[in-house]
């Protein structure tokens, strides 16, 4: 799940994020996806109501997220109650490292109910994300299972 403005990944300023496309990393994904045998879902979004309406769609048909709430992550509490809310684990995202940006994208309000966080390595951050959250939701199943 994406945030504002990474529809315009690949154009927008490239310095920073780089000039993979969302559709580039969404392909990437798809084959990563495949090699881990899970389906995967893609979505970005321009208007936070849609995606807390998306993040409770998630509920019960989706096992887990992965998440680059690009500038909602330093603003919205509402985005981690959504996830908290449907019991959505997730991973966070973000290109560049927020932490070693401008002060106020140091911040993240995601953080805090994340299962965990890549920042600062680009596109490639997303298949880190994928292989990890796979990890943990079957290391999860698995010590449910042995319970
Ligand atoms: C971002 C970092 C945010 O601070 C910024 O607002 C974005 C992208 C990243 O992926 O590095 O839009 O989440």
């Amino acid at each position: 799940m994406n945030g504002p403005n990474l529809n315009l990944l690949g154009i927008r300023e490239p310095e920073i994020y780089g000039t993979t496309t969302l559709a580039e990393i969404e392909q990437r994904l798809e084959l990563v996806g495949a090699e881990l045998g899970v389906t995967l879902l893609f979505s970005q979004f321009n208007d936070e109501g849609r995606m807390l309406d998306a993040i409770h769609n998630c509920r019960g048909v989706v096992q887990g997220a992965i998440v680059n709430a690009a500038a909602w992550t330093h603003t919205s509490l509402a985005l981690r109650d959504a996830f908290l809310g449907v019991k959505l684990p997730y991973v966070e995202v973000h290109l560049s490292n927020i932490f070693a940006r401008e002060p106020e994208r140091r911040h993240s309000w995601l953080a805090p109910g994340a299962i965990g966080i890549i920042a600062g390595l680009g596109a490639d951050g997303y298949e880190l994300a994928l292989r990890g959250i796979v990890r943990a939701l079957r290391a999860a199943e698995a010590a449910a299972a042995s319970d």
